[in-house]
């Protein structure tokens, strides 16, 4: 098996360790199928489609979450396993069966989701689908404050920890550590920030695919308030 840099970030992130996925024993594989949702203000893609995966194999989806209003919004977005049986043979990775994003009018954001199907659980299961459900789709009124200490608690804390000194939970776990990030978060100009939120930095995923512009610069702000606060 085979697992990208990035997926290997995402596990991290995920405070999984990569034993969770051993290969694969020579069995039939599953058929699993993807729903989204179109509606006048909001489309979610795939609409449908159909993917033969491995147990035991980690298998990547895309989602692309399509604001199609006039506004800005936070959308937030439920992956649902049908049929209930089958839940339990299906495992997250990275970002869990929830998530929101906030939105610019017109704009479009791609949130990668990994999953892989339990061998020991999965025996009987021979077919499912991902449905993805709109939840809530409301206009923006979010202080963008608000907004990057949800996201921070999210995908960051794991690793930068509570006040971003490098002692998360998985931080700690890492071969090289986490380094305090309180020094850049009172030097650094935004764009710096930005750009290794964005990109990525050695275990770090990159951010830019699965976060819209405004939470970028949501989790920016909320980086700045932790320079400020922590001593
Ligand atoms: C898998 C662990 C991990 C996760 C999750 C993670 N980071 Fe990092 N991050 C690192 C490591 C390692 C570095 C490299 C520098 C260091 O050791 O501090 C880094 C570097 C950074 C830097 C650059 C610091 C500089 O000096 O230029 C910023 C900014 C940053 N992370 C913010 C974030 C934010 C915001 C999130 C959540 C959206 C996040 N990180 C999630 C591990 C992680």
């Amino acid at each position: 098996m085979r697992l990208s840099r990035r997926l290997r970030a995402a596990l991290l992130g995920a405070g999984l360790a990569l034993a969770v996925a051993p290969l694969a024993a020579a069995c039939a594989p599953v058929t699993v199928g993807f729903q989204g949702e179109v509606e006048a203000r909001w489309e979610l893609e795939p609409r449908t489609r159909s993917l033969s995966v491995a147990r035991g194999e980690i298998f990547e989806t895309l989602i692309r979450v399509h604001n199609r209003s006039a506004q800005e919004v936070v959308a937030m977005v439920v992956k649902e396993i049908r049929p209930e049986q089958a839940a339990g043979a299906v495992v997250h990775l990275g970002c869990g069966p929830t998530f929101t994003l906030v939105l610019k009018p017109g704009e479009v954001v791609a949130v990668p989701a990994a999953y892989f199907i339990a061998e020991d659980v999965a025996q009987q299961v021979e077919a499912f689908e991902i449905a993805y459900t709109v939840y809530s789709f409301e206009p923006h009124s979010l202080d963008p404050l608000q907004v990057g200490q949800r996201l921070y608690a999210e995908r960051c804390v794991s690793c930068h920890g509570l006040q971003a000194r490098g002692d998360g939970p998985t931080g700690r776990l890492l071969a090289g550590g986490v380094g305090d990030l309180t020094p850049a978060l009172r030097q650094k100009e935004d764009r710096i920030l930005l750009q290794a939120i964005g990109d990525g930095v050695g275990p770090m995923p990159a951010f830019a695919p699965a976060l819209s512009a405004a939470e970028l610069q949501a989790l920016v702000a909320y980086l700045r308030e932790l320079g400020r606060r922590v001593p």
